[in-house]
């Protein structure tokens, strides 16, 4: 199979590590181990940690994570329909190269995070692309027409890498009624839902047959952790883990217990992380009042801002312009998109406001 680069990913590979702000990174700032430990305030717990076998685990997950995770979903969810997985990416890759043959059309929003598109595309499928406007963002009469192309899948993303769109309940359950009615396959990859101000709806919760997909590392800064998931119906969870078997055989063990940690004190790590999330984007607000010639909307729920300015140059030569001085942002080019740049804003508050001052002063 053909493998386009992903365009973002070797920018960050160049920049990402060498630079003194890096206003660019989609995940809430990232725990230490030290922090996470002592926020659970578990006396037991370093002592369950050190009794993990750093063996295999079971491919699917390990069943007390499967059972956590079933549990952030509003409709009863059988934990043998969750496969846990590497990350949402390798959810979101098994499920694309699963279900789509060469020749397909699927729907997919753009600007996108390129995963969602690119696999696709390189499979032989065509990309019918759902366009974001200021306005209106993601209009649901433009997905209705789109689907009169008859696609074989919709990969969503809400809340939105990067605008930060989220679409409503009733918008979710009309998306859901439309593409059961058509037996569309229906991805949902949510890795911000835990990210607004309460947990967002799921497209699981509108449709059985449609597939969630989440992560530990956008909402609750554990990335490194390489938790993911998906939830879905049992004959898609079972063939997207016969072909993991050909990949990763199973997420890392230490990883899916810090997880199951993580997860049954969710609501502290969300509290801190939504706490994060409003100061940062109040810095952001005062920021973007000094800098006129920059166009944003506040995003209803994630870490990042899909930032709009005067298209004079080129968003990757402003990327690299930015990184010289000291700031890292991401193109708008790698979203498929010119005349904007993605910031992140859920990084430290110190770091984010000496950043955003550096930004502000490039376009004065
Ligand atoms: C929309 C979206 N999905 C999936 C991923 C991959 O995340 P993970 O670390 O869970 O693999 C990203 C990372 O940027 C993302 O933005």
């Amino acid at each position: 199979m053909k493998v386009t680069p992903f365009t973002l990913e070797r920018f960050f590979s160049q920049t990402e590590f060498n630079v003194r702000y890096h206003l660019a990174a989609s995940a809430i700032q990232a725990w230490s181990l030290r922090e996470f430990l002592s926020l659970a305030n578990d006396p037991d717990l370093q002592f369950s940690l050190f009794a993990t076998r750093l063996g295999y685990t079971e491919p699917e997950g390990i069943p007390e994570l499967r059972r956590e995770i079933s549990r952030l979903y509003s409709t009863p969810i059988d934990p043998n329909h969750v496969l846990v997985t590497i990350g949402a990416i390798e959810a979101n890759y098994l499920l694309l190269s699963t279900l789509l043959e060469p020749g397909d059309r699927f729907i997919v929003q753009t600007p996108y995070y390129q995963q969602l598109s690119q696999v696709g595309i390189d499979l032989g499928a065509t990309a019918l692309l759902w366009h974001y406007s200021e306005d209106k963002g993601f209009d649901i009469q433009e997905f209705e027409a789109l689907l009169k192309q008859k696609p074989a899948l919709v990969m969503l993303n809400t809340p939105h890498n990067p605008t930060g769109f989220v679409f409503s309940p009733n918008e979710m359950r009309h998306i859901a009624d439309l593409c059961l009615e058509r037996g569309i396959f229906l991805l949902s990859d949510e890795v911000y839902r835990e990210l607004g101000e309460t947990l967002l709806p799921a497209m699981r919760d509108y449709s059985s047959q449609a597939v969630s997909i989440g992560s530990m590392s956008k909402s609750y800064g554990l990335a490194g952790l390489r938790v993911g998931w998906m939830v879905g119906p049992p004959e898609i969870i079972a063939r997207c883990a016969a072909k993991r078997d050909y990949t990763s055989l199973c997420s890392p063990s230490i990883g899916q217990q810090l997880a199951l940690t993580a997860l049954r004190h969710r609501t502290k790590i969300w509290d801190r992380n939504r706490q994060l999330r409003l100061r940062n984007i109040t810095l952001l607000e005062k920021t973007f009042k000094e800098a006129p010639t920059l166009r944003w909307q506040k995003p209803e729920a994630g870490v990042v801002a899909w930032v709009g300015y005067s298209p004079k140059i080129p968003s990757e030569q402003l990327g690299w312009e930015l990184h010289r001085r000291g700031v890292l942002v991401a193109p708008g080019i790698f979203f498929g998109e010119e005349g904007h740049f993605r910031l992140g804003f859920g990084g430290n508050s110190c770091e984010l406001e000496a950043g955003l001052a550096i930004l502000v002063d490039y376009f004065k």
